[in-house]
């Protein structure tokens, strides 16, 4: 009769285990949204003064040099070319004004999904002089393989 209840002591262990696992990966599902996302109004990008006109802002944070607004809508970004001082640290903000984008730039692992109604945020180093492509890697209509910015360093 011990056998019954090391056997029944099992089973209640494992069905706890699986339920703890699987609170932490439904948590888990949830956390991308904490780092580098932030919820908006809807006509928040149209309103916001920087969104409204988007580009390179100096930034009075310690952390990084400069603020850079980006919208995107079908199909293009807006700055649709911007320069930025090599060395710098930069705090990209982007915002979409319709559907769901993509917001990559190539040759960087800055690489976000820009959704509606939230900011995708993503904190880089510049360090190399180039020209460094933006382009919309979530597929958005038609005119999608045609959206592209241009970030040049200089
Ligand atoms: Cu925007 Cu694809």
């Amino acid at each position: 009769k011990y056998e019954k209840i090391w056997m029944t002591l099992g089973s209640a262990s494992l069905a706890i285990f699986l339920a703890i696992l699987g609170i932490s990966s439904v948590h888990a599902g949830h956390t991308p949204a904490a780092s580098g996302i932030e919820t908006i109004n809807p006509d928040f990008v149209e309103s916001d003064s920087r969104f409204g006109n988007p580009g390179l802002y100096e930034s009075d944070s310690g952390d990084y040099d400069y603020d850079l607004y980006f919208t995107a809508s079908a199909f293009m970004y807006e700055p649709r070319e911007v320069e930025i001082p090599k060395g710098s640290r930069v705090r990209i903000q982007a915002a979409t004004k319709d559907v769901i984008h993509g917001f990559s730039v190539a040759g960087t692992n800055v690489n976000m999904m820009v959704e509606p109604g939230l900011v995708s945020t993503y904190t880089a180093n510049f360090n190399k002089t180039g020209e460094f492509l933006i382009i919309c890697n979530e597929y958005c209509g038609v005119g999608h393989a045609d959206m592209i910015s241009m970030i040049k360093v200089v």
